[in-house]
């Protein structure tokens, strides 16, 4: 087994900003009501780029941050639920984009817990030997799916990608981790359904493309299952929250993340949370967070921190890593 370590993180969000008084004029909501209930103030919405576009941005300046050359980028892993098409990957759009030619490129689908579980997957490549780098972006433009006219999810979700360049190294990684999966929830987060349609077929099921959600049951969901990860994580790993420099939550709802730090009886000042600025940016938001905290200088080598997500799927799970 070999050791890992992260090298760099990064971000690329698209320039439009949409407040909550923008969506004051779509629907029928209210800057009072989606702040207080989201801690949502604004979030960035693409007026052009495509999510491999974004997804590129993060990836070139993560590479760069690593010193590595787009050719000896040995595999790339996209998180995305909002890629551009079906067939390419984002990850191989984002291969050709960089010039990563020699790279394994592949996406991995776990909405809001995606980068995660590419984190995690890209890990073991690293610590088995397989590879000696790669590339893990999250990156999501999820205004394509978002029914414009649903009051009830248009002020939540935001497009954006992070990026970040995980190397063999003298580091540990990811120290443990704890990641599930519940199919048989799924149907309180969904989005695009593509019935069977062929001509030996008579299709009568009906197909939606906008996402529909539950909310309060995912944020049921999410206050009951991340408590226990987290704590999970730090069992596995016989380290204490003394260890562990911050907490960087998926960013969906500001509430969530404070009912968290209640049941874990932490103080908030150990979460991040830049959800005000960028929304919920699924599969993106905590590289965003990471590379806006690495920005920021609140977060540096050797560190100790905890991501956690949650999301569709239903997904959900805690990595506790090493920087
Ligand atoms: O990324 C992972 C997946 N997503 C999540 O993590 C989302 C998790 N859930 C949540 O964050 C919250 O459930 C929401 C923010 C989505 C909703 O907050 P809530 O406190 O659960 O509100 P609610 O759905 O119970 O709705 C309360 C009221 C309803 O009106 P009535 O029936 O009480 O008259 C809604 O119609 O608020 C109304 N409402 C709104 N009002 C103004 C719903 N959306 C809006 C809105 N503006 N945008």
């Amino acid at each position: 087994m070999f050791n890992s370590k992260i090298a760099s993180f990064a971000k690329c969000v698209p320039e439009n900003i949409v407040t909550n008084n923008d969506l004051e004029k779509l629907v029928d909501t209210s800057d009072e009501w989606i702040f207080s209930r989201t801690g949502i103030k604004e979030r960035r919405i693409s007026v052009s780029e495509n999510t491999s576009e974004i997804c590129a941005g993060a990836a070139k300046k993560a590479i760069d941050a690593a010193k590595l050359m787009p050719e000896e980028v040995e595999l790339i892993i996209t998180a995305t639920i909002s890629g551009d098409y079906y067939i390419p990957s984002v990850s191989c759009i984002v291969q050709k984009i960089i010039g990563a030619k020699n790279a394994m490129a592949f996406d991995i689908n776990a909405a809001c817990s995606g980068f995660i579980f590419a984190l995690s997957a890209a890990d073991k490549f690293i610590k088995t030997g397989t590879f000696k780098n790669a590339l893990v972006i999250g990156g999501e433009v999820l205004s394509k799916f978002v029914d414009w006219d649903d009051r009830g999810t248009c002020v939540l979700f935001g497009d954006g990608a992070g990026a970040c360049v995980i190397k063999r190294g003298n580091g540990r990684g990811i120290i443990a981790e704890d990641l599930h999966s519940d199919g048989e929830k799924g149907e309180s987060l969904m989005s695009s359904y593509i019935p069977v349609d062929n001509p030996f077929c008579e299709s009568t099921e009906e197909t939606f493309k906008f996402i529909k959600m539950g909310g309060r049951e995912i944020f049921n969901f999410a206050t009951r299952k991340v408590p226990a990860s987290i704590n999970e994580v730090i069992k596995k790993s016989a380290l204490s929250f003394d260890d562990i420099k911050y907490i960087v939550p998926h960013q969906a709802n500001s509430r969530i993340v404070e009912i968290i730090a209640k049941k874990l009886k932490l103080p908030m000042n150990k979460f991040f949370m830049n959800m005000d600025k960028y929304g919920n940016t699924s599969g993106a938001s905590i590289p965003i967070a990471l590379s806006e905290m690495s920005e920021k200088g609140l977060i540096k080598e050797n560190d100790k921190i905890i991501v956690t997500g949650f999301g569709g799927g239903l997904t959900w799970g805690s990595a506790l890593i090493e920087l």
